[in-house]
């Protein structure tokens, strides 16, 4: 290594660097692993400076490169990856590593004999990819479940933002919460509606240079049934034996429902949305007169719901 570039290393170390001039750029400056970076000089080169850069992850530094007035000297470890512009002093690196994180530090000794020195920061950030979303449950019901999302994605530095249907998605301190780690964000639903997750649910992580989008992710929630109408054909209290009469149930449900039949608190052996008076009466029902009602059920939600009683009785022939 080159003694200059060695001592004022160490002189670095032992000063913690940056004595008051601006030689270079704010920093940080992100590049994404693989790609290439140049750092400026802000001061214009005379043909007598001498320029040294250094770098320093922390742990150990090393110096890059010196340029002299009769030529660039880069070090071993950066062979073919670092050059030195000799108009300017600028610094590229290329095929930036991990291990390329860290400062950068710049020592300008100018031909009138004075030192400047400057750092910057230089952070290699991993590509966004792989952004998914995932449920800790395979489907949901109705106000019963709480639903976790959780968005995971590679990559450094990153923030996640979700949206429904393009609309963000904001913590509501309530219902919706929102909770970001390092390289996921869970979005936990309590009490969970049926719209809620038809969305398109989609998530997006983000860094300084790139950003990436799931795929779209909806969840089934389950519910019902509600609002169980049970419907007579004819609104009469009096029915007509062997008439074309029937009572139809409906349901608003997710799945379907599906229907059992009461006369009074007897169970009719029928099922299905619709009961026949041919039904009602094979099954010695109907004589006297009685309250008639459906109960919808839902085989996901567990729930049964009646509906309102409709009374009716059968006239002999
Ligand atoms: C990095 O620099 C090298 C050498 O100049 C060049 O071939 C390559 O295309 C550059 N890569 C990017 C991502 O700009
Ligand atoms: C060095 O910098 C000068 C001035 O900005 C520029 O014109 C020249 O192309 C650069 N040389 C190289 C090898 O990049
Ligand atoms: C998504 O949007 C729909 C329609 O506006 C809304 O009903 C639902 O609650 C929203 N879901 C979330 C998780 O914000
Ligand atoms: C999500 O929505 C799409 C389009 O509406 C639909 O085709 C798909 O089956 C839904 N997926 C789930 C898991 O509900
Ligand atoms: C129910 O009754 C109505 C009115 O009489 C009739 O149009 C319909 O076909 C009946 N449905 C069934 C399944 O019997
Ligand atoms: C829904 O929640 C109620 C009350 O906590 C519970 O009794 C019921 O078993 C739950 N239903 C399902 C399908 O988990």
């Amino acid at each position: 290594m080159d003694r200059i570039g060695l001592s004022l290393l160490f002189l670095f170390a032992s000063t913690g660097c940056c004595v008051g001039s601006n030689i270079l750029p704010t920093g940080p400056v992100d590049v994404i692993l693989g790609n290439n970076v140049t750092i400026n000089v802000l001061p214009a080169k005379t043909s007598d400076d001498i320029i040294i850069w250094g770098f320093s992850d922390g742990e150990s530094s090393a110096n890059v490169a010196t340029l002299r007035p009769n030529g660039v000297n880069v070090n071993d470890r950066y062979k073919g990856r670092a050059s030195v512009n000799s108009t300017n002093g600028y610094l590229t690196l290329t095929s930036l590593k991990s291990q390329d994180t860290g400062d950068y530090m710049l020592t300008i000794l100018t031909g009138g004999g004075d030192t400047l020195t400057g750092k910057i920061k230089v952070r290699v950030l991993d590509p966004v990819s792989s952004v998914v979303i995932t449920s800790d449950l395979p489907e949901a019901i109705e106000q019963n479940s709480t639903v976790v999302l959780t968005c995971s994605s590679k990559g450094s530095l990153l923030t996640f933002t979700w949206t429904n249907n393009s609309n963000p998605i904001v913590d509501d301190g309530k219902r919706l919460t929102l909770t970001n780690e390092q390289s996921s964000s869970k979005l936990t639903i309590k009490d969970v509606l049926r719209y809620d997750l038809v969305g398109p649910i989609v998530c997006t992580a983000t860094n300084k240079l790139e950003k990436q989008s799931s795929a779209p992710f909806n969840l089934t929630v389950y519910y019902g049934p509600e609002d169980v109408i049970i419907k007579p054909s004819a609104t009469s209290q009096y029915i007509p034996s062997k008439s074309d009469f029937n009572l139809t149930c409906s349901a608003s449900s997710s799945p379907s429902a599906t229907f059992t039949w009461f006369h009074d608190e007897k169970e009719l052996k029928a099922t299905g949305q619709v009961l026949t008076l041919k039904v009602i009466e094979e099954q010695g029902f109907g004589k006297n007169i009685g309250d008639y009602k459906c109960v919808a059920q839902n085989a996901k939600t567990k729930r049964a719901v009646p509906s309102a009683p409709v009374r009716f009785s059968v006239m002999g022939e």
